[in-house]
C-alpha cells in the first residue's frame, strides 16, 4: 500500500468518530477516509458534512454509509462505537457494554478488512483491546488502543503552557491505563536536553518537584471528566489523537507513541494493555521499548495493572 491509495476506516460517526475523520481529512492523514455507523441517516450527514469540505482540505476521497462494506480494504480501522463516559462515570464503567458492542462487531470488521491495523478509542480502551485481540486471534501488534497518547498531549500542553516552550519541545508521557490510575513517567522527562525535573521557567518561578509533578499528573487524569462537565464529551483532541496515530501506520514512520498493547511479561507485566511508548509502523506496534522507570514508577505501572486486571476478571478476559 502506498500512501496514495491508503484508506482509514472510522467505525462510529458520532462526535468521537465525526472528529477522527474530520481531523483525518484537515491532516491528509489517507487518500480515502470511509465513515461507518449504522444509523444511516447520521452517518450519511457526517460524510456529506465532510465530503463539503474535503476540496478545501486534504482533497481526501470522503466515503461512508451504515454499509459495511464501506470499510472493505481499510489499512487502518479506528473503532469510535459505543457508550461513552456520562458526566461522573469511570471509562472503566463503560466495559461490559462496550466489550458486548465489540463482540459483535469485531467479525463483521475483519471479513472487510482482514489486513489492516486496528486502533482502539472506544473506552474502556485498554480493556477493549484485550478482547478485541482475543476476538480477533490477530497479532498483539496489530490490535492496539490510542490509549495515553491523548494524555501525553495533555500534560505537554500543560508543561508548555507553565514554562512557555513550544509543546513540540516537552518529552514528557503519560503512561499505564488510559484511565483514573495512569501517571507521569517525571524520571526520563524533559525539555529539550534538560531533565525535566531541573527545568524552572523563564523566571526561575517554577520548581518541579515530584509534588508538583505529581499534581500535574493528576489534572491531566482528571481533564477528561472537566471537558464532559462543560460540553457533555471529549471529541477534538481525541480525533487528532486518532488521526496522528493512523499516519504513524499509514506512513510507516516507526514514530515513538505510548499507544496501549497487550503486554507480554513486560516488567513482570502480562495479559492487560497498557500505554507504553512503542514504535509504530506499518504493521502496528512494531515493539514495547524498554524504558528505565524508578522504583516508584515501577510500582504505579503494576497498579495500573491491577486495576485493568481487576475490571477484565469480571469480563472472563
Ligand atoms: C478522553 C477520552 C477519549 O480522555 O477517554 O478524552
Amino acid at each position: 500500500m502506498s500512501i496514495g491509495n491508503s484508506k482509514l476506516a472510522v467505525i462510529g460517526a458520532g462526535a468521537v468518530g465525526s472528529s477522527v475523520a474530520y481531523a483525518a481529512m484537515l491532516r491528509g492523514t489517507a487518500r480515502t477516509i470511509a465513515l461507518y455507523d449504522v444509523k444511516k441517516a447520521k452517518v450519511d450527514a457526517e460524510v456529506l458534512d465532510l465530503a463539503h469540505g474535503s476540496p478545501l482540505a486534504s482533497g481526501a476521497r470522503i466515503i461512508g454509509g451504515d454499509d459495511i462494506s464501506c470499510v472493505a480494504g481499510a489499512d487502518v480501522v479506528v473503532i469510535t462505537a459505543g457508550a461513552a463516559q456520562k458526566p461522573g462515570q469511570t471509562r472503566l464503567d463503560l466495559a461490559g457494554v462496550n466489550v458486548g458492542i465489540l463482540r459483535s462487531l469485531m467479525p463483521q470488521l475483519l471479513e472487510q478488512a482482514p489486513d489492516a491495523v486496528y486502533v482502539l478509542v472506544t473506552n474502556p480502551c485498554d480493556v477493549l483491546t484485550v478482547a478485541a485481540q482475543e476476538i480477533s486471534g490477530l497479532p498483539r501488534g496489530r490490535v492496539f488502543a490510542s490509549g495515553t497518547v491523548l494524555d501525553s498531549s495533555r500534560l505537554r500542553w500543560q508543561i508548555a503552557s507553565a514554562l512557555e516552550v513550544s509543546p513540540r519541545s516537552v518529552h514528557a508521557t503519560i503512561i499505564g491505563e488510559h484511565g483514573d490510575s495512569e501517571f507521569g513517567l517525571w524520571s526520563t522527562a524533559t525539555i529539550g536536553q534538560v531533565p525535566l525535573r531541573e527545568c524552572h521557567g523563564e523566571h526561575g518561578l517554577i520548581d518541579f518537584t515530584d509534588d508538583v509533578l505529581d499534581e500535574l499528573g493528576r489534572e491531566v487524569a482528571q481533564a477528561a471528566y472537566t471537558v464532559i462537565k462543560g460540553k457533555g464529551a471529549t471529541n477534538l483532541a481525541i480525533g487528532v489523537s486518532a488521526a496522528r496515530i493512523a499516519e504513524a501506520v499509514l506512513r510507516d514512520e516507526h514514530a515513538v507513541l505510548p499507544v496501549s498493547t497487550v503486554l507480554e511479561d513486560y516488567k513482570g507485566i502480562s495479559g492487560v494493555a497498557m500505554s507504553i511508548p512503542s514504535v509504530v509502523g506499518i504493521r502496528g506496534v512494531v515493539r514495547v521499548l524498554d524504558i528505565p522507570m524508578e522504583d516508584k514508577e515501577l510500582a504505579r505501572l503494576h497498579a495500573s495493572a491491577d486495576a485493568l486486571r481487576a475490571v477484565q476478571a469480571d469480563l472472563g478476559l
